[in-house]
């Protein structure tokens, strides 16, 4: 599920809603899956990874992380990202382009604490994505930090981030193949409105 908070009442962030209520109602699976792609300028890599989006606050897709994995190593070396979502109940694919940064300490903060402690502990116990000798030392690393971290407090190794997009392609299958395709660009501040061929 996504949390809406005083969104934005502009055309794409409308369609945006009412294509989610849509797969909602159609018993959407995972909706709140995002597939985020960014590029490490020192590697000169792209890669992709899906998150769970938490919140639409406003202008921003909200999500959460280690500021220490490899795609908060990307994001620091090159922000701009590409979000991707399909929700196959409705087979709509919604395409985004934004740059991405770090939701502040004290938004961490109060999100943290509102978290269960088993989610908590294991934002804490997990160095994300570096290597570790079995599943066994996973499972041992997260049940100590259950029984003796400070379970309520964000540490700064992990935290939110924020993209506003610039750039949305809403694409709707159709079963005659006539798919529809529809662009929001954002420029100089105003969105411009087009259709792209199948
Ligand atoms: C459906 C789904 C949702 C996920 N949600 C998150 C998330 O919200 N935050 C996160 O850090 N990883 C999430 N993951 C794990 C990431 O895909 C990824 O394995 C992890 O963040 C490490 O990525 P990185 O090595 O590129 O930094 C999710 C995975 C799946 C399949």
């Amino acid at each position: 599920m996504i949390i809406f908070e005083d969104m934005l009442k502009e055309k794409p962030y409308l369609i945006f809603k009412a294509l989610y209520d849509r797969a909602s109602d159609n018993n959407q699976t995972n909706i709140e899956a995002v597939s985020i792609s960014s590029f490490n300028k020192k590697l000169n890599e792209v890669d992709s990874r899906y998150v769970n989006l938490k919140f639409i606050s406003n202008v921003e897709f909200i999500f959460f992380s280690n500021y220490e994995s490899p795609k908060a190593t990307a994001f620091n070396s090159h922000n701009q990202i590409a979000a991707l979502l399909y929700w196959s109940s409705i087979n709509v694919q919604i395409r985004m382009k934004a740059k991405i940064k770090k939701t502040s300490n004290e938004f961490n903060q109060k999100y943290f604490f509102d978290r269960s402690e088993e989610k908590n502990a294991l934002a804490i116990s997990s160095s994300q994505s570096k290597p570790i000798d079995s599943y066994n030392q996973v499972k041992e690393n997260y049940n100590r930090s259950l029984e003796s971290d400070d379970l309520k407090k964000c540490p700064e190794y992990w935290g939110g981030y924020s993209f506003t997009p610039y750039y949305f392609e809403f694409w709707e299958g159709h079963e005659s193949r006539i798919n529809k395709r529809e662009v929001f660009e954002k420029t100089d501040g105003i969105w411009k409105h087009s259709f792209l061929q199948p």
